[in-house]
């Protein structure tokens, strides 16, 4: 077995501090999702939108990696063969904790977009309701985030590495949201295994072949263990 390719989601991120979605209290029992995550909402309400991300660019930037997103920096160091991460998440915990080339398929809290131009810039802290582009001077920056009705980002390179995969594995993730959900259908095409570690079962959990539940931070460094100690 070479090639391990990792799908995480909020889920990974839950014992850090970040809230998760669809789970009880989740953000999305507290917030539309048509208010604050797609663009029509933003063309709407743009204070409401960048005070929404605002706050998780602080919340984000106050929280610390855990033992979950460590084990996989261990992972894609110790593994013989190649070990990519992509992510749902807009947080950067998988970097905080070592991981490199992280795929960010919804984008980032860290990153800010021109919705005129396509400029992209490090975002500040706090973004305005019409942050100007620093290279077009418009003001219609933007978090960059993929919302509701976006096209997820690195299509290609992920669906190049799905196909080269020899284990699969979805970390702290529902399986609620496309395409990220029929990843492990394009995994099991290309005859990867493929492994669902999550606190309870996904909506595609009988897509795969293995399961591990419980908190991401017990299950997922003993699962890394054992891949490591086994390659040994
Ligand atoms: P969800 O909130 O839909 O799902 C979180 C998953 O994590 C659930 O399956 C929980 O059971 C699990 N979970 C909760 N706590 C956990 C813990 N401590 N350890 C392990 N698992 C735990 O979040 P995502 O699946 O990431 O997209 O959501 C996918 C996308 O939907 C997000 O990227 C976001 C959202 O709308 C956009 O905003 C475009």
């Amino acid at each position: 077995m070479k090639k391990i390719v990792i799908l995480t989601g909020a889920g990974i991120s839950a014992e850090s501090g970040l809230g998760t979605f669809r789970d009880e209290g989740g953000l999305w029992s507290q917030h539309r999702i048509e208010d604050v995550a797609t663009p029509e909402g933003f063309a709407r309400d743009p204070a409401l939108v960048q005070g929404f991300y605002n706050a998780r660019r602080v919340q984000a930037a106050g929280a610390r990696f855990n033992a979950a997103h460590a084990a996989l920096a261990r992972l894609q160091r110790d593994w013989s063969g190649d070990v990519v991460i992509v992510t749902q998440n807009v947080d950067g915990l998988h970097e905080a904790a070592g991981t490199r080339d992280v795929i960010h398929m919804h984008g980032e809290l860290a990153g800010a977009l021109c919705a005129a131009c396509g400029h992209r810039w490090a975002a500040p802290a706090q973004m305005a309701p019409a942050e100007p582009c620093p290279a077009c001077a418009v003001p219609a920056g933007r978090p960059d985030v993929v919302w509701f009705g976006e096209m997820p980002y690195h299509r290609d390179a992920i669906l190049d590495h799905l196909s080269e995969a020899d284990l699969f594995a979805a970390i702290g993730t529902s399986g609620n949201v496309y395409p990220a959900a029929g990843f492990v259908e394009e995994a099991r095409r290309s005859g990867a295994l493929t492994v669902e570690l999550n606190l309870e079962p996904s909506a595609v959990v009988s897509s795969f072949e293995e399961t591990r539940f419980g908190p991401a931070s017990e299950v997922v460094p003993l699962w890394v263990a054992e891949l490591l100690d086994r390659a040994s």
